[in-house]
């Protein structure tokens, strides 16, 4: 493992332009389980459940379900705690090593590890959003109003409309926002962290491939507890094992390389 932490680092100090692409296995040893592996979420709930159709034929229904799965503690963000792993991140940014993150996850916990750049491909599952008048309510507000039943189906303050968690649902397009920013990191980096993602799912996945495919091509690093689906194709230094101990090794060496408050030009 040191070997190849030598490898990134080197990589990482000669890059330009370092973007990272993270996903649920960031997140996992924050006590968030993570989609595809196993007992991760997709084993304890149909994926379906998070499909925009099935949420517009119920939405009480799909709160009242997301409410569960909070008080169960299967998928509880709000007492979730940013892991080394996020905070590594923060660091790389604050040393000018790390442009920015994209994340997929919709845990906030880059955010409060201190990241500042982050961009959330899937949303942000700590806010709801209204599906007419978009006004947007932190949804410990709306789990309050359930649980106190108040209400079946959560509602606007302020126009009525029905209120949903403000992340992305299969289904669902990815805000153009997000989209067109992570289109244009994926442009401009030199290096790609890809860190706690399978990459199964589009058009997440897409970004290493963007990356990859340009002239010149990324360099892409991933690190991962299992190989992604898109190893083969895009990865060129694979680091298996717990993002929090790599990323804790990585901050290290580089924070050794640059001295604690360096701000790469
Ligand atoms: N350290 C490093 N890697 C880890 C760790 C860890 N502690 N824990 C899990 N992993 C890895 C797993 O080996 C797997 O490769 O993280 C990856 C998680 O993959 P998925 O569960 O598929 O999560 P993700 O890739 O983020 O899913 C993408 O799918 O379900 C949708 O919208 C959801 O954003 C999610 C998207």
């Amino acid at each position: 493992m040191d070997e190849q932490i030598e490898k990134v680092v080197d990589i990482l100090l000669q890059a330009k332009n370092v973007v990272a692409l993270t996903g649920a296995g960031i997140s996992t040893e924050s006590g968030i389980p993570d989609f595809r592996s196993p007992g991760g979420l997709w084993s304890k709930v149909d994926p379906g459940e998070f499909s925009i159709d099935r949420f517009l034929q119920n939405p009480g229904r799909f709160w009242r379900l997301s409410l569960n799965l909070k008080t169960s503690g299967e998928f509880d963000l709000a007492s979730a705690e940013p892991n080394p792993a996020h905070f590594a991140l923060a660091k790389m940014e604050s040393l000018g090593v790390l442009k920015c993150v994209i994340t997929q996850n919709v845990d906030n916990l880059h955010q409060r590890a201190g990241s500042v750049e982050v961009v959330e491909f899937h949303g942000n599952l700590l806010r709801a959003v209204c599906m007419k008048c978009k006004a947007l309510e932190p949804i410990q507000n709306v789990e309050d109003r359930i649980a106190s039943g108040q209400e079946e189906t959560p509602r606007c303050l302020m126009c009525g409309g029905i209120l949903k968690p403000d992340a992305i649902f299969f289904g669902e397009a990815i805000p153009s926002r997000a989209l067109m920013t992570s289109q244009i990191q994926s442009q401009k980096c030199d290096a790609l962290l890809v860190i706690g993602t399978s990459l199964q799912v589009f058009p997440a996945a897409q970004i290493p491939i963007a990356a990859k495919m340009k002239t010149p091509p990324a360099t892409v690093i991933e690190i991962n507890r299992d190989p992604s689906a898109l190893h083969k194709q895009v990865t060129d230094v694979l680091v298996i094992g717990s993002a929090s101990e790599i990323m804790t090794s990585l901050i290290e060496r580089l924070e050794k390389e640059l001295g604690e408050t360096s701000t790469l030009q």
